[in-house]
């Protein structure tokens, strides 16, 4: 089956982001399916990409006539039927092999043979689910990041069986959206998780070992190594459950303590304290601007 350019893209999973995702793909130009996995607002979703684009002309970045068209071209649905006839399939549900495999399964049904199927999975194994597919040759890894729409890069892991003509397609795809594609081999964590899921862990043990404030550690990595945002700030931003299973799944394939989930952020994510979601992780939300969590400066 020779793969052929990618003109449709259906991405499965409307979670924060999978929306992020369909919102840079339609507005890129490419008819774009939405499927929503777990039943609710499709009509909601859609308001959220449209307020989205609303800002991107309020700041001058779209003109209105681009915005209508590119809602035009956004499908947002809980069918995953819809997907039938696209050319990509982006899977961003939950983070579990299981549900993914499963969910690949029933895509494999729907989907036409010459369909590439690709998952945004942090962690987990690209291999481990191409391998439950019938189409191992046409299955990548599509690693976007949060904000999608801000964040520029896309990892594209490959395995032992991608046929390169897909990942030319991939990779071609990817540019047209405004990103920048970078080909990785499929591997744990592929390369930005594998460095900076480390960072935010050495900078909770500098906290604990009592090197500095949290508020403090992020300022210097902010002024000092010029991020827009300090590692604590930036676990919460992530969420504090998505750091933790990072770093499990990084130690539990690699087994180096530089990945072992921290005994605070362990806490943190059984006591419910998320980050930005939840209001309340390293920093306490609720103030404005926020505050150092209490709990964590006793
Ligand atoms: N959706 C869409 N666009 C967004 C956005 C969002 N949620 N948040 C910010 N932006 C855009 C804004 O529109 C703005 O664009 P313009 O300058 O062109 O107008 C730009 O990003 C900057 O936004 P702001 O001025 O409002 O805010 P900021 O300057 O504080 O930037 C940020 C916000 C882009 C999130 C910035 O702080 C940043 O880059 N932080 C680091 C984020 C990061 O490292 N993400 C990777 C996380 S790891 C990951 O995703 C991997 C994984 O597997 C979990």
């Amino acid at each position: 089956m020779s793969v052929t350019k990618i003109q449709s893209i259906g991405v499965l999973g409307a979670g924060q982001m999978g929306l992020g995702i369909a919102q840079v793909t339609a507005k890129a130009g490419f008819p774009t399916t939405l499927v929503k996995a777990t039943p609710g607002d499709t009509d909601a979703l859609k308001k959220r990409v449209e307020g989205a684009y609303g800002r991107d002309v309020d700041k001058g970045r779209m003109e209105a006539a681009d915005r209508d068209a590119a809602l035009g071209r956004l499908n947002v649905t809980t069918s995953l039927d819809q997907l039938a006839g696209v050319d990509l399939v982006i899977e961003s549900i939950l983070e579990d092999l299981g549900t993914k495999r499963e969910a690949f399964d029933r895509l494999d049904a729907i989907c036409g043979d010459g369909a590439i199927f690709s998952s945004n999975t942090s962690t987990l194994g690209i291999t481990e689910m191409a391998v439950a597919t019938k189409r191992p040759q046409r299955f990548l890894g599509v690693h976007f990041f949060n904000p999608a729409p801000a964040m520029k890069l896309v990892e594209i892991a490959t395995t032992l069986m991608t046929d390169p003509a897909a990942t030319q397609a991939v990779s071609e795809a990817i540019s047209a959206l405004g990103k920048t594609p970078v080909l990785v081999k499929d591997s744990t964590g592929f390369v930005v998780n594998r460095l900076l899921v480390p960072y935010m862990i050495d900078a909770m043990h500098e906290w604990s070992r009592g090197t500095a404030s949290i508020d403090d550690i992020d300022t210097a990595m902010c002024n000092g190594a010029a991020h827009p945002m300090g590692p604590f700030t930036l676990a919460d931003y992530i969420g504090l459950d998505v750091v933790f299973h990072m770093a499990t799944n990084l130690y539990e394939e690699y087994g180096e303590p530089r990945f072992a989930p921290p005994p605070v952020l362990r806490r943190l994510m059984l006591t419910g304290q998320l980050g930005r979601k939840t209001k309340r992780g390293f920093y306490d939300y609720g103030a404005k601007p926020a505050v150092v969590n209490e709990a964590l400066t006793r």
